[in-house]
């Protein structure tokens, strides 16, 4: 060796690693508007789809007459559920165990429902087919509100249903209730409330969201009648899942359908199911013979496709007086709309609602859901969580601030005393979860000293004192959370989707020349796959992450998986492609030994080659490897240098965080101004810090708009009232707040790099943070819960409720 050769230290940095901020490579043709989506996507004689949608929230439909839509100038074909029938189309399946009109097939369940599709030359030809489809409503009584869903003379909301004792997920209670799903010990908690020296009650709101991918749902179906096959691109978080679905529901052999996903805008779980559009643009182009291209748009995309949460929870905690947990009981009503569409693994009706114990040695809990059928669009999807993480999460994050102002303790100390201590992981939830790893007063700690917690309250103080004097108007409140996620669907053991266990994949090829492709099940909305994936191959197997090309969403060349959503392609596919590398290394070890001539055991891994044991002058690369490969390999091997994993997880990973915010509240104009936002976060291993900060600073930005003013809202009579960005709070950059993001790493000890999800922490960390920081400058006036969204309307009116106003 000479001082001209590179240290290990240098190689390795060379690589660009896991742990390198590494610049994302897709940004290359994002940032130059070179991406390739769905909607640029033209093809010869493509027609366009548009959907005839309902403005009732309830009504029978007497008749649709399709005649003048027909005859305009350019539309080809007018779909409605009679069509449909004939071909067997008219209800689809859901992920959820439930049936799903595709078009409205004798009444609407909610406003905006799909009713007919209009296919044509033209977008402009088809909105003007819309137009003219003449439909006879008759309208029915609505319900909007799921704490009514089951009672006496509630309007029956699933006529189809309405006789059936049985669900999927069991025994319905009501012919508008569609599941009860309970967890944890009932006795053991019942028995811990009856002797506890304090307890808490709350009724809790998450309300109605919708995520608000930049790129709202859309395809183009091509079905090729010679070759009977169909090509379907389209805006798929799951594009394997949609091909599996589309072939149980088409009949078309799941070998004849080709899924591409193209480069997607945005996801947020927007993107998991299957929607009337598709279905209806895959039937016009069987019909036609020609393709069809359906893209929603946003008035259709907050309307109609998947919202989320809706979970109407009424929390209590027990506690000793000198503020030790000692029990939690949650009842719930999810309000699931028209069709339980949830995008939740088969088992779980619920979701992993409960994780709702939280981050805290609970003794005994207990939780029960019920979900309803409502007037409402149907969905209930994981917007950037992972399935009801973030209903758990909010629940218990302010019911530990409840009762901590019960006590009379600060929220900070009452959760440190309540943590999950590091010497207990492994530990067993009393909802049964295994949490794989944690150092939680560690991370509590770092956040609190960094915002210098202590002063913090002093400073309140003296504003309370001063806001008491009425020498000001304004409030401070100090919101803090501490969350933990439950992210990497899953293990084969508890989770499944249509029977499919959730496991992932990865199928990395090295060409001759050291650079290589990996293919995979997941599918990257905007999270930067193409170059994360590249660096823990880099880091694996010791070949630069720019040698790395990585490709997603493609059901023809990608092996199975179940796609990316609930921050699952790290814990998951990141896991199988770690895996894939180490049987390629293993394969490339023998060849180094075979060409150096010793024993296999006789070598070690240096960085980004095999060398002698005590003789490191002796080495091959890998690059010199995968050469090797393909024309030296040892007598009887194989050539080549592929490998593909399967990944089935043996556990969840549990990645947590501690966020501390502060707001200064104008009591007379309920204007609140986010002064700090610290999160600290922690997902095991960093593969890229730029990406993760990103992450964060995405789902901070979401956690904002839900927590600060979001709300899909329906009005008594069905009529959604948010149905635009006109009055759906989007956060711009002038509203958003500065983001400070720390970190600690604690890996998890069961995934191959201690790799745990990023993705969806920001949300289910940071809504309950900004309204315990909103709930905590008015909790010293006695106030306990004020409900989200904190829209300065709401929080105006939550002064005036406390006589603020004179
Ligand atoms: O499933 P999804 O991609 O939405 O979520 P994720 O697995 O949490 O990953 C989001 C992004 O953060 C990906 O680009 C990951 O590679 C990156 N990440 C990371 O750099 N380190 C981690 N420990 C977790 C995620």
């Amino acid at each position: 060796m000479n001082d001209m050769t590179p240290t290990s230290a240098e190689r390795a940095e060379k690589l660009e690693g896991m742990g390198c901020k590494r610049k994302r490579v897709e940004d290359i043709r994002f940032v130059q508007g070179k991406g390739n989506y769905v909607d640029d996507l033209k093809i010869p004689g493509m027609l366009y789809g548009d959907i005839v949608r309902s403005p009732h929230g309830h009504a029978r439909i007497k008749k649709i007459d399709t005649a003048k839509a027909a005859a305009v100038p350019g539309v080809v074909a007018v779909l409605t559920a009679d069509v449909l029938k004939t071909v067997n189309l008219a209800w689809m399946p859901t992920l959820a165990g439930d049936m799903q009109m595709v078009l409205a097939d004798g009444k609407v369940l909610y406003q905006n429902q799909e009713v007919a599709f209009v296919v044509a030359e033209s977008r402009e030809a088809a909105a003007d087919g819309v137009e003219l489809v003449e439909v006879e409503y008759e309208q029915l009584p609505v319900n909007v509100d799921p704490m009514k869903a089951m009672t006496d003379g509630a309007p029956t909301i699933r006529e189809d249903l309405k006789d059936k004792t049985d669900g999927a997920h069991g025994k319905r209670k009501h012919y508008n209730h569609i599941f009860s799903w309970a967890a944890g010990d009932k006795a053991a908690t019942d028995a811990a409330f009856a002797k506890a020296d304090v307890t808490i009650k709350e009724f809790i709101v998450y309300p109605r969201v919708h995520p608000c991918p930049l790129e709202t749902c859309q395809c183009v179906a091509s079905f090729d009648k010679i070759k009977g096959e169909l090509t379907l691109w389209g805006t798929f978080q799951a594009p394997h899942v949609i091909r599996t679905v589309g072939s149980l529901i088409s009949k078309i052999p799941e070998h004849k359908i080709h899924v591409i996903a193209p480069d997607i805008g945005g996801g947020f779980g927007n993107k998991v199911g299957a929607y009337s559009g598709y279905i209806c643009a895959i039937v016009a182009s069987i019909v036609t013979g020609r393709p069809v291209k359906w893209v929603e748009d946003r008035i259709e995309n907050l309307s109609t496709t998947a919202f989320a949460r809706d979970f109407h929870m009424e929390m209590e905690i027990a506690a000793t007086k000198d503020g030790k947990v000692t029990a939690m009981r949650c009842y719930t009503i999810a309000d699931h709309g028209a069709f339980d569409a949830c995008a939740n693994a088969t088992k779980w009706p619920a979701g992993l609602f409960s994780i709702v114990s939280g981050s805290y040695d609970f003794p005994a809990a207990y939780c029960l859901v019920d979900g309803v059928y409502t007037n409402k669009a149907p969905g209930g999807v994981a917007y950037r969580c992972s399935f009801r993480v973030t209903e758990a999460a909010y629940c218990i994050e302010r019911a530990m601030d409840i009762m901590a102002q019960k006590l009379g303790m600060d929220p900070a100390e009452f959760r440190l005393k309540n943590l999950i201590r590091r010497e207990q992981f492994p530990y067993t939830s009393a909802f049964g979860w295994q949490y794989d790893s944690g150092d939680y007063h560690t991370a509590m700690n770092k956040a609190m000293e960094s915002v210098n917690y202590k002063k913090l309250r002093e400073e309140q103080k003296q504003k309370r004192d001063a806001f008491k004097r009425g020498e000001t108007r304004e409030l401070m409140g100090i919101g803090v959370a501490f969350f933990t996620e439950i992210v990497g669907a899953g293990p084969s053991r508890a989770c499944d989707i249509l029977g499919i266990a959730m496991f992932d994949s990865a199928e990395i090829r090295i060409h001759p020349t050291g650079t290589g492709i990996c293919r995979l099940g997941t599918k990257s909305q905007g999270q930067g796959h193409e170059t994360t994936y590249a660096q823990i191959i880099a880091t694996e197997l010791g070949l630069p992450a720019d040698n790395i090309m990585v490709e997603e969403g493609n059901t023809d060349t990608a092996p199975y998986g179940l796609g990316t959503y609930g921050s699952r392609s790290t814990p998951v596919s990141g896991a199988a492609t770690a895996m894939a590398c180490r049987k390629i290394k293993a394969k490339a070890q023998m060849i180094a030994a075979y060409m150096l001539e010793v024993h296999d055991d006789d070598l070690e891994w240096d960085v980004d080659r095999f060398r002698v044991k005590g003789n490191p002058e002796r080495f091959k690369t890998m690059t010199e490897l995968a050469w090797a490969a393909y024309h030296e390999v040892p007598p009887g091997m194989e050539p080549g240098l592929e490998a593909i994993n399967y990944y089935d997880p043996p556990n969840f990973t549990f990645p947590f965080g501690a966020y501390i915010c502060v707001v200064d509240i104008d009591v007379d104009t309920g204007t609140t101004k986010v002064r700090r936002f610290y999160a600290l976060d922690d997902c095991g291993t960093r593969i890229n810090p730029m990406i993760i900060e990103g992450q964060i600073h995405g789902g901070l930005t979401e956690a904002f708009g839900i927590a600060m003013g979001q709300e899909i809202h329906y009005d008594d009579d069905g009529n959604v009232t948010t149905a635009s960005f006109m009055d759906y709070f989007l956060p711009t950059p002038v509203e958003t707040p500065h983001w400070e993001t720390d970190w600690t790493t604690t890996p998890s000890p069961h995934h191959p790099i201690g790799a745990k999800g990023v993705g969806e922490s920001p949300n289910v960390g940071g809504v309950p943070c900004f309204s315990n920081a909103v709930n905590d400058a008015f909790a010293f006036l006695g106030s306990t819960h004020i409900q989200m969204p904190h829209d300065h309307w709401r929080t105006w009116t939550a002064a005036e409720k406390l006589g603020l106003h004179g």
